[in-house]
């Protein structure tokens, strides 16, 4: 049976680490995967989540299983971070699993639309991140894209994308990024938001709001201003989270699929399905990063350690996204990149040619996604000359 089988290129995103670790060149700069690095390249592990590592081991009690949804403390207060005090949480019209990490998430919300509507069409933003289709495409989906990025101007293409969102079926789905948009990092603004979300209500599309980057962009309120707004404005939505980024747990695959009914007794029979998409899928998630999680927001102190933390992250990145401005400037680049800081998040989207990335790669032992989306995560002040020298040399 396994002849049959064709090989596969590498994962776009992921394989890129695997080749950025093989390279032996000193000055080789990974600006791949959407990892956070401090200035010396590093990911250390946050000091409020090594805090709450050690309460937990201290108190942990048992390893029993826990359950398809997962730690329901986690899931309370998963929804307080990503909502607020909404009234989805007061109307008990919210049910929430805890997933192995957002792409979990994301994978079960797919697959519970398809219990819903079997082949249901997806539309995702053109461009979208690289795995989005894979795992729509997985879950049984039919995966189609609008309009999103205006790639000369460098900025949203916003009426394109108004237009296109008004044409959707009703009972289609829409993905909608929530922040930090992944790949371009252009987001919509208040007023662009309050559009859309008047668009859904009046097409009647399900929005799936993807928010993997809480934190990464104005701030933890700030952030969910279009997850609260849509939640205020449609019966039924689905959002999917990741606290991969934000509280730096990447490998503990921490995430949650929540799912708002129009009423409890719909709530009641979503969590019905829900519960039985985990279980015939991986059973139920992992607990640690999910401990983690619910110490840290469950504490005051360590909540307040780890907002400083999360600020210093996203300061960092908004400094280096004006340093790689500034550094192509001193390089005597005379492309506009200054679209470069108004972008949010841990991305921007050179708009170089896949030939000028190969060569980064090849010839600078540069890292980047073939789209030219930089994790800007990834530049410090000891590699953004080299960076901007080598990047004037492709151009
Ligand atoms: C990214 O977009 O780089 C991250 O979300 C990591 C991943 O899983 O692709």
């Amino acid at each position: 049976m396994f002849s049959e089988l064709k090989q596969l290129p590498p994962d776009p995103i992921l394989g890129l680490s695997v080749k950025y670790k093989a390279d032996t060149n000193p000055n080789k700069i990974d600006l791949g995967a959407g990892v956070y690095k401090d200035e010396d390249g590093q990911t250390p592990v946050l000091a409020c989540v090594k805090k709450a590592e050690t309460l937990r081991t201290a108190n942990e009690a048992s390893k029993a299983y826990l359950g398809s949804a997962g730690s329901a403390l986690f899931n309370e207060r998963i929804n307080q971070l990503n909502l607020g005090d909404h009234n989805v949480i007061r109307e008990n019209r919210i049910r929430t699993v805890s997933t192995p990490g957002g792409t979990g998430a994301l994978r079960i919300a797919g697959e519970f639309i398809n219990s819903c509507r079997p082949g249901a069409t997806i539309w995702v933003s053109n461009p979208t991140w690289a795995n989005h289709q894979g795992v729509f495409t997985a879950a049984g989906l039919k995966v189609e894209t609008y309009p999103y990025y205006d790639y000369e101007n460098k900025c949203l293409d916003f009426p394109s994308m108004i237009a296109a969102l008004k044409q959707i079926p009703k009972d289609d789905v829409v993905l909608l990024h929530a922040c930090c948009h992944n790949p371009s990092g252009m987001d919509p603004n208040a007023e662009q938001w309050q559009e859309i979300a008047a668009v859904a209500k009046d097409v009647g599309f399900l929005p799936v709001v993807d928010m993997a980057y809480q934190g990464f962009g104005a701030g933890l309120d700030e952030d969910a201003y279009s997850v609260r707004l849509m939640a205020d404005a449609v019966d039924e939505m689905i959002l999917c989270s990741s606290c991969s980024k934000n509280f730096g747990l990447y490998r503990e695959r921490i995430g949650a699929c929540s799912i708002i009914g129009k009423d409890a007794t719909a709530a009641d029979i979503i969590q019905s399905v829900l519960l039985r998409v985990v279980r015939v899928n991986y059973s139920m998630p992992p607990a640690h990063g999910a401990a983690l999680v619910e110490t840290i927001l469950g504490s005051d102190e360590l909540s307040a350690e780890w907002h400083g933390e999360l600020a210093e992250m996203r300061d960092r990145i908004n400094g280096m996204r004006q340093l790689l401005v500034d550094k192509l400037t001193e390089n005597g680049v005379t492309r506009d990149f200054s679209f470069i800081t108004r972008q949010n998040g841990m991305f921007s989207f050179l708009g170089i040619t896949p030939e000028q990335v190969q060569r980064l790669q090849e010839e600078y032992s540069i890292y980047i996604v073939g789209s030219s989306r930089i994790s800007i995560a990834g530049i410090s002040p000891s590699n953004a000359d080299y960076l901007a020298k080598s990047i004037a040399a492709v151009l």
